[in-house]
């Protein structure tokens, strides 16, 4: 078939990435000129592990990229992988989506085709962009249809989730458009729930709300187990046999971060609150996790007194190993609660330095881990990165004192350490 991606964030470009993989034709559509010019040299505008690998091998034959949204005009589908930004009171923008939904009523194909919102919104916003796309004249459900197919990628590993997905959510305006959308994943062996465009809009929420909560709760119960001596991770194994609760996102450490977890769960707080319902829940979660992020900080300070002019090593950067995002990483807080302290920060992250440059200039970014660690007085480990878990005594020998305190479990038993729950 015959595909236009809207947005070429991670959502919009892993998904054109996948289907071309697949043997669709895909047109990716950015109106950001930098942007569609490195997708075009074969360089995508961040770090995903494999994506440019695989983004070479259709480039030019499968996938093309471009600013002009008048290339819609060919499609069979049309994906609106656009952000939704939070407003300050939690709220979703939706005025990215609205953007591409006056694109595509301008430049709409001649024959029958379909809309698919992949953008996270929430419930009845692509109900509510119907006017939008009809105002030139063509009607849903007899001259274009509309679906709603929420995204399930992880950052890190967002090729290989769109290709090997637990189940596929087609929420659809009618049954004619969802058949053409799950006509488009028919090569994957997965279940397919189809539903109306509210529930499926719903869905994606209720999945990030849960896993948000999932981790707070181990979070909660990590900070018990550290005050009794109990070390998180084997509870974590404990539970996670019981098929009621699964081993994933047990993961006890410094908090969730990324552009989701946090965003989504304040949008869908909003919403309950416009609906007249108080999302308790929901609510400790959040508050949990921001309290969690600089956790590490208060341990640090029972060891060292005084921060101020020690010298403080921070590993790690990213929000997850796998990435160059920072957004709402722990990181951001926790180098602010150590610049207030005034300790001295050295930095290191294999991918994320650059993007950390852009909100903290005045802390020292280090070529290598070894320059980081160097006389240090404390090192803190805050993001999973593979490199991490390779070290060493041998590596922490260089600093002054051997203070190590992680934020996500990635130092063996060998290395003496501490974590922020275990
Ligand atoms: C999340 C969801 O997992 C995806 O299904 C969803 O598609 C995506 O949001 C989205 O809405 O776009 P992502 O934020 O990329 O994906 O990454 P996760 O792997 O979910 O990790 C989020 C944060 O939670 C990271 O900071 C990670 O370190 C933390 N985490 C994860 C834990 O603290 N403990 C865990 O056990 C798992």
């Amino acid at each position: 078939m015959k595909i236009s991606i809207i947005g070429t964030g991670y959502v919009g470009l892993c998904t054109g990435v996948g289907f071309a993989k697949l043997g669709h034709d895909v047109t990716c559509i950015d109106v950001d000129e930098d942007k569609i010019e490195k997708i075009n040299k074969g360089k995508p505008p961040f770090f995903e592990e494999n994506l440019e690998n695989e983004l070479k091998k259709v480039l030019n034959k499968k996938l093309k990229a471009n600013t002009d949204t008048k290339l819609i005009k060919n499609s069979d589908v049309i994906f609106i992988c656009v952000g939704t930004p939070s407003k300050k009171d939690g709220s979703i923008d939706l005025q990215y989506i609205n953007e591409a939904a006056e694109e595509i009523s301008d430049f709409a194909p001649d024959k029958y085709f379909v809309v698919v919102v992949k953008s996270t919104v929430v419930p009845k916003t692509t109900e509510s962009i119907i006017p939008i796309l009809e105002k030139n004249g063509k009607k849903v459900g007899k001259d274009f249809g509309l679906c709603m197919n929420p995204e399930f990628l992880k950052e890190g590993t967002a090729l290989h989730d769109f290709l090997n997905p637990d189940r596929i959510v087609i929420g659809e305006y009618d049954k004619k458009s969802g058949d053409i959308l799950e006509k488009l994943y028919s090569k994957f062996n997965v279940p397919i729930i189809r539903t109306n465009l509210r529930t499926a809009e719903m869905i994606k929420y209720a999945v990030n709300a849960f896993l948000a909560t999932k981790i707070s709760l181990i979070n909660e119960i990590g900070n018990i187990c550290k005050k009794l001596g109990i070390d998180t991770y084997e509870v974590a194994k404990g539970i996670g046999y019981d098929k009621r609760i699964s081993p994933y996102f047990l993961s006890a450490g410094c908090g969730f971060g990324g552009s989701c977890f946090k965003k989504d769960s304040l949008a869908l707080i909003n919403e309950a609150e416009k609906l007249g319902y108080e999302p308790k829940i929901l609510k400790d979660t959040i508050d949990l996790n921001e309290e969690q992020k600089t956790k590490i900080v208060s341990i640090l300070e029972e060891k060292i007194k005084t921060l101020k002019g020690k010298k403080i090593a921070v590993l790690g950067l990213a929000f997850k190993a796998g990435t160059d995002d920072i957004r709402d990483a722990p990181s951001i807080e926790i180098i602010k609660k150590l610049k207030e302290k005034g300790a001295k920060i050295f930095v290191y992250d294999p991918k994320a330095m650059e993007n950390m440059m852009k909100i903290y200039r005045d802390i020292n970014y280090c070529k290598n881990i070894g320059e980081a660690l160097k006389n240090a007085d404390a090192c803190l480990i805050l993001t999973d990165w593979e490199e991490f878990k390779k070290l060493s005594n041998k590596d922490f020998s260089k600093m002054k004192k051997k203070i190590i305190i992680e934020g996500r479990k990635v130092l063996g038993k060998k290395v003496k350490h501490e974590g922020v729950c275990w």
